[in-house]
């Protein structure tokens, strides 16, 4: 029996007993009482009423693979091959790039220990709050038919949220998603194979849903979460399957309809349009005003060179204050 066993149970709000929970997991109360303890390593808390038993007040909305195939729209259905779902794991990312080899392949975990983020950095990921989503998908044709790849899925994932009525969203190059000048989320896209022939994209995106102020303090930057925007609960099943719809036909189709059918909409989503930006590299700086991004994804800015053109990799782009 696991910790995670016992959360299925307590998940729903309610008050079941010592020996209700032991019975259901075929353990003795004694095991059901020490594998509660554990619960605080998740940052959850069960109350314990004499004569009533135990729950986690306000239940916990956890995962569920079954309630997410059931959900999905039937046309979705056929692109998707795999769906696991981890309590725990490094990287969902990670996990993909060593474990799969396929198209269609999905990846969720309710918290990660080790989340990557762009830029070498870590994606703060507590437990059972959050989206932690990768999906693996295999390409012909090599690099140069995935450029602008990325930014089309940043697209995708803001029609997602929009199909849920959480709007107002931007999006800050190459991926990143906004809310007025703060991170909802983030997405991180990893190759492997061949650049110029066969290759897999394993794209990995991680959405703020309901952050814990706590974990949060290891964020160095403004964020934002869904409850927020959308000013009430939403059920992260519902999100998965909103999102699975929208990527898994970007997937599959994007070798045939490239960046141009997605430019488009990226630039209606510009959160820096117009606007005086600095781009860092490692070992430089270059200052101009943000206007938009060409067919292939790169980003443009009118420096006092004139108009040049940023292709992704190691930058950050920063407004200038
Ligand atoms: C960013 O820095 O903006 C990108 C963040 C991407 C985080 C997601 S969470 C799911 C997937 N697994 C990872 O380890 N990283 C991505």
């Amino acid at each position: 029996m696991t910790v995670y066993e016992i959360l299925r149970v307590l998940a729903d709000g309610k008050f079941h007993s010592g020996e209700e929970l032991g019975q259901a997991l075929g353990v003795s109360r004694t095991a059901v009482w020490k594998h509660l303890q554990k619960l605080d390593d998740l940052g959850l808390e069960a109350e314990s009423v004499k004569g009533r038993g135990y729950r986690i007040e306000g239940g916990v909305d956890l995962l569920d693979a079954e309630v997410i195939w059931k959900a999905l729209p039937a046309d979705i259905k056929p692109l998707l091959s795999v769906l696991d779902v981890f309590p725990d794991i490094g990287s969902t990312n990670h996990f993909l790039m060593s474990e799969k080899t396929g198209s269609g392949e999905v990846c969720l975990a309710e918290r990660q220990s080790s989340g990557r983020g762009r830029r070498g950095r870590l994606w703060v990921s507590p437990f059972a709050r959050n989206i932690y989503l990768s999906v693996s998908w295999s390409f012909n044709g090599g690099a140069q038919a995935l450029e602008g790849l990325s930014l089309a899925i940043g697209v995708a994932v803001i029609k997602a949220l929009e199909g849920l009525s959480v709007v107002g969203l931007s999006l800050k190059w190459p991926n990143d998603i906004y809310y007025h000048g703060v991170k909802l989320g983030g997405v991180l896209l990893e190759m492997s194979g061949d650049v110029s022939g066969d290759c897999r994209v394993v794209t990995g995106i991680g959405l703020n849903v309901n952050m814990p102020v706590i974990a949060a303090e290891a964020i160095d930057q403004g964020w934002v979460d869904i409850y927020a925007v959308a000013g009430r609960p939403i059920e992260r099943n519902e999100i998965v399957v909103a999102l699975l719809s929208k990527l898994l036909p970007l997937l599959a189709g994007y070798s045939d309809a490239g960046f141009n059918d997605y430019r488009q909409q990226w630039l209606s989503y510009d959160a820096f349009k117009g606007r005086s930006v600095r781009l860092l590299s490692a070992d430089n700086v270059v200052r101009g005003v943000a206007a938009g991004v060409d067919e292939s994804g790169a980003l443009l800015l009118q420096t006092e060179q004139g108009l040049k053109s940023f292709s992704g990799g190691e930058v950050s782009l920063r407004a200038e204050t």
